[in-house]
C-alpha cells in the first residue's frame, strides 16, 4: 500500500485485535484513539486526513456502554452518529474507503428470525438509535465507497465483556441469576478483527452481518462460562429482561443473518 490505513479507536475490545492483526500482516496503519483523534470534533478529523491521507479507515471507536448512553444521550450521539459523519466526510473528501462498525442493536428484535442486511432499522434505546444514525449517514455521504459491518455480543481479551463478567462473579457467588429471553451470536473479537480485515482485502461495499456461528440465551452462555472456567459449584438461574429492569431496552430476538465471510463457530 502507498498510503496507510487509518484505525480509529484502536485501544478497545475491537480496536485492540485489529491492531494486532494488522501488525502481524505488515499493514501501515495508523492507530488513532480519543486522544489523538477524537471523531467528534470535524477539525481533529480533517487535521488527520490531512496528514496521513488514508486509502482505508477502519473506525472501531464507539460509546459503547448501552446503559449509560440511555442518561448521556447527547454523548451517545456525538460518538456514535456524529463521529462517522465526520470521518465520512473526511474519507468521501480524501478518496478513501470507510469500514465502519455497527450493531444488531439497530433492530427491535421482534422479527422472530434472523435479520438480513437490508431489513429496516427499527432501534430500541439511545445506543441503538444514535448507532443506526451513524449507519444513514455513512450511506449518505459516502454512498459508493462504505463498508459498514453489524456485529454483536462481543468478547475477547481485552475490556469489559459479558465472558470476564461471568467469570469474576463466578469467584464470590454460589448463584448467579442470568437472563434467558434475549438470543444472539456470541462473537470473538479476534474472529470477527480477521473477518474485517478480510472484507478490506475482498473490497467489500455495502452492508454486512458479521458473527460467529450459533445462537444462545445470555444464561446458556453464562453457564457454559462457568462449566468451563470455574472450579467452584456454581448454579445459573435464568430470569426475565424485564426481572432485571436496565436503564435500556433490549432486542429480545437480535440474531443477525450472517451472509458472508463465514467465521469459526464459537466453542462447541
Ligand atoms: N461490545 C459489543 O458487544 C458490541 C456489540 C455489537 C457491536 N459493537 C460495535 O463494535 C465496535 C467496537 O466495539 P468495542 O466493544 O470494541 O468498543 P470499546 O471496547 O468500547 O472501544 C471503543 C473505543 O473507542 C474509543 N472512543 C470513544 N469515544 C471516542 C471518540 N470520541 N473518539 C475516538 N475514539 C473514541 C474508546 O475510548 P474510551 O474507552 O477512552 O472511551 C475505545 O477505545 C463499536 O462500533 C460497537 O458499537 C460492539
Amino acid at each position: 500500500m502507498d498510503k496507510p490505513l487509518l484505525l480509529v479507536g484502536y485501544k478497545g475490545m475491537l480496536g485492540t485485535e485489529l491492531m494486532r492483526i494488522l501488525t502481524e500482516s505488515g499493514t501501515w496503519t495508523v492507530p488513532v484513539d480519543v486522544d489523538e483523534m477524537d471523531v467528534t470534533s470535524s477539525e481533529a478529523v480533517i487535521e488527520t486526513f490531512a496528514n496521513h491521507r488514508p486509502s482505508i479507515v477502519i473506525n472501531a471507536s464507539a460509546f459503547t456502554d448501552v446503559d449509560g448512553c440511555e442518561s448521556k444521550a447527547d454523548a451517545a450521539h456525538r460518538v456514535n452518529a456524529l463521529g462517522p459523519e465526520n470521518l465520512a466526510r473526511a474519507a468521501a473528501d480524501n478518496g478513501s474507503v470507510l469500514v465502519h462498525v455497527s450493531t444488531d442493536y439497530v433492530f427491535d428484535g421482534t422479527k422472530g428470525i434472523p435479520y438480513k442486511e437490508d431489513d429496516s432499522m427499527n432501534p430500541l434505546g439511545v445506543y441503538g438509535q444514535s448507532k443506526a444514525d451513524g449507519e444513514k449517514r455513512v450511506r449518505e455521504i459516502i454512498p459508493e465507497n462504505h463498508c459498514i459491518v453489524r456485529t454483536q455480543w462481543l468478547y475477547g481479551l481485552h475490556g469489559k465483556n459479558f465472558v470476564d463478567t461471568i467469570m469474576r462473579l463466578a469467584q464470590s457467588n454460589d448463584v448467579l441469576r442470568i437472563v434467558n429471553d434475549q438470543y444472539g451470536s456470541p462473537t470473538y473479537a479476534p474472529d470477527l478483527a480477521d473477518a474485517l480485515v478480510k472484507l478490506v482485502g475482498m473490497r467489500g461495499r455495502g452492508t454486512f452481518h458479521v458473527t460467529n456461528s450459533g445462537l444462545t440465551t445470555w444464561c446458556d452462555f453464562a453457564r457454559r462460562i462457568v462449566e468451563r472456567s470455574s472450579r467452584r459449584k456454581v448454579v445459573v438461574e435464568s430470569m426475565s429482561t424485564e426481572e432485571l429492569q436496565r436503564p435500556a431496552p433490549r432486542p429480545l430476538y437480535g440474531s443477525i443473518k450472517v451472509a458472508k465471510p463465514s467465521l469459526k463457530p464459537f466453542p462447541a
